[in-house]
């Protein structure tokens, strides 16, 4: 059995969706799955997973704390496994306007930097799409997204239930999770 620990950080909760999805997807293929809200449980040990998967939300270019804390800890250990990030990202947005130099540099920043930083080699990068759910945003977000709402519906983002936006591309999510599956598999 191959045991997998997804361990995330979310301010809005579209992280949250995600990692739950990758979860499904990983169960599905016959992993041992433990899924870990950052800001909820702090993990402890890693030694009995073979895949960890580490995902954060971005604001302002930064993710969110506790799984970068997550990646502080455990920096060590870590560069002894198989390794995931993935982010969840206004950049990483199907976008008509998308500017492709920018998404790029977003991705570098986001990822390829991130793991540098950490010395981790990472066997998958994942560059997911966010959500905006207009019913439910603290006051610091609505501040900044009720600006960017006309943007982001000229982006082409899909209002898939009354003020929630979702930018995810659900099916790359899915193969992501898929070929990740497999790579934890493989010796
Ligand atoms: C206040 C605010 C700042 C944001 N800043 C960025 C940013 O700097 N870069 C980016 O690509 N996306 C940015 N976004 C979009 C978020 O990354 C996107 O909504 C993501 O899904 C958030 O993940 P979470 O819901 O798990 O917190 C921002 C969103 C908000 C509300």
């Amino acid at each position: 059995m191959v045991n997998a620990l997804i361990v995330y950080g979310t301010r809005l909760g579209a992280t949250a969706s995600t990692s739950e999805e990758i979860a499904r997807i990983l169960r599905e293929e016959g992993l041992e799955v433990r899924l870990v809200d950052a800001k909820k449980e702090k993990v402890k040990d890693i030694a009995g997973y073979d895949l960890i998967v580490v995902g954060s939300g971005i604001a302002m270019g930064k993710w969110t704390s506790e799984p970068e804390d997550f990646l502080k800890r455990f920096r060590g250990e870590l560069a002894g496994k198989k390794v995931a990030l993935f982010v969840s990202c206004g950049n990483a947005a199907p976008s008509p306007t998308a500017k492709p130099e920018e998404v790029a540099e977003a991705r570098k920043k986001y990822l390829d930097d991130k793991a540098a930083q950490y010395d981790l080699h990472p066997v998958a990068l994942g560059f997911f799409g966010g959500a905006y759910d207009y019913n439910n945003m603290p006051w610091w977000a609505s501040m900044f997204m009720n600006a960017a709402k006309k943007d982001l519906i000229a982006s082409g983002a899909k209002e898939t239930k009354p003020g929630l936006y979702d930018t995810r591309d659900w099916d790359a999510i899915r193969a992501w999770a898929r070929d990740l599956a497999a790579k934890a598999r493989s010796g």
